[in-house]
């Protein structure tokens, strides 16, 4: 697929052709194991490079290669690899990076199973993380040893919002000969594709956006085929190969993967923008609205002219955690459920502070603001009302 055609058309047709011996349209599900050969002259040619030939699923599969390489066409890489969850993902390209002795500066706004892999176990394998505030480049300057090897960042940060400039890592980065890792879960390829500011890969829970419909565990990492291969082989180690029924979802998924996204950040703006003018809501962490301080940084990310900063938002509850119950216990229509970047909307209690993340989904908008707006309306604290 040539990268001069626009973003939706690569999103159906990248990695897809059809099946050459049956001329099934639509990439197949290949579920089985194994691969026959029809005689040992044909093992030897695949064992010298001669003749590629699958062989054992777990090594490389039709199908999961087909979301391999539309997924390297989407995020404008040499390669991919496709892993059984975001986390495999991360910690398979991290261990890979970093485990004979590599240091990382990472985020100290991450996914917190990042910021555990990273304190708790990357150490145990060899590797080290400091935790900075990204947004503080000579932070980052001082954070750097002569072990780091990468910066690793979410543009988006779960469960704030907040921004990150990943042009500026990317600058630190070349002046110190780093790699950048981007976590890109919560925007999609369709929204920002961190390569184009000059990371080096990218990552992502395909659970979430890739897929679409909370039916998928799966991750991805994207970049220089290298490093990919690198992971790949570490991967096949550890056994976090992605499953072909999954790679066959994720396929589907993608094909409306910008329609969809185009929905959330359309449902997520209005959204963010009720919520900010409820007495019930003390602030609100968006991107895409003005008010939010990492608006225009995030502007300058997705690109002139562009709007859509994706479906997820974080809501600070006026009434702190004690309208916690009230508050959700009232949803008629949202989901209490962990996860993003389903068809329907999530809503998840923060474990800390008085924080409540929405995944806003592709509900009309009207349902999802009367919804939000009657639960809200429960918990005005008394002060705002008098
Ligand atoms: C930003 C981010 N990265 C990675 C992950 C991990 O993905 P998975 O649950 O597929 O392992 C998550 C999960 O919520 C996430 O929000």
């Amino acid at each position: 697929m040539s990268r001069a055609e626009g973003f939706s058309t690569r999103c159906i047709h990248a990695g897809e052709a059809p099946d050459p011996t049956t001329g099934a349209h639509g990439v197949p599900l290949y579920q089985n194991v194994t691969y026959a050969f029809e005689t040992n002259g044909q093992v030897e040619a695949m064992r010298g490079g001669e003749r590629p030939h699958f062989t054992y699923s777990p090594r490389g599969n039709p199908t999961v290669r087909c979301f391999e390489l539309k997924m390297a066409d989407l995020e404008g890489t040499e390669s991919s690899v496709a892993l059984n969850s975001g986390m495999a993902a991360i910690s398979g390209a991290l261990l890979t990076l970093l485990s004979d002795g590599g240091h990382v500066v990472a985020s100290d706004q991450l996914y917190d199973l990042t910021r555990a892999f990273l304190r708790e176990d990357l150490p145990s394998y060899g590797g080290s993380a400091n935790f900075v505030d990204l947004s503080d480049a000579s932070a980052i300057e001082d954070a750097i040893t002569t072990e780091t090897r990468a910066i690793y960042a979410e543009p988006f940060s779960n469960p704030l919002l907040r921004v990150t400039d990943v042009r500026m890592l990317a600058e630190i980065a070349r002046k110190n000969e780093l790699l950048v890792i981007v976590d890109n879960t919560f925007l999609s390829p369709a929204l920002l594709r961190p390569v184009h500011l000059g990371a080096d890969i990218v990552i992502h829970s395909a659970t979430k956006y890739l897929s679409g419909n909370g039916q998928v565990q799966g991750g991805v990492i994207s970049g220089p085929r290298r490093l990919i291969e690198r992971i790949r082989s570490r991967a096949l180690h550890l056994g976090t190969a992605l499953s072909p029924f999954a790679a066959w979802l994720l396929l589907a998924g993608i094909h409306s993967l910008p329609l969809r996204m185009q929905r959330h950040s359309e449902n997520a703006f209005h959204l963010a923008s009720v919520l900010a003018a409820h007495p019930a809501v003390e602030a609100v962490h968006y991107p895409g609205i003005e008010s939010d301080p990492g608006h225009e940084l995030a502007k300058s990310l997705v690109g002139p002219g562009d709007d859509r900063f994706g479906g997820m938002i974080a809501v600070s509850l006026a009434g702190g955690r004690e309208v916690f119950g009230p508050f959700l216990d009232s949803l008629r229509l949202c989901t209490i459920a962990v996860s993003l970047g389903d068809s329907s909307t999530l809503v998840w209690p923060w474990h800390c502070g008085n924080l409540v993340r929405v995944s806003t989904g592709l509900e009309d908008f009207p349902d999802l603001e009367a919804d939000l707006v009657q639960a809200l309306n429960g918990v005005i604290p008394v002060a705002a009302v008098m």
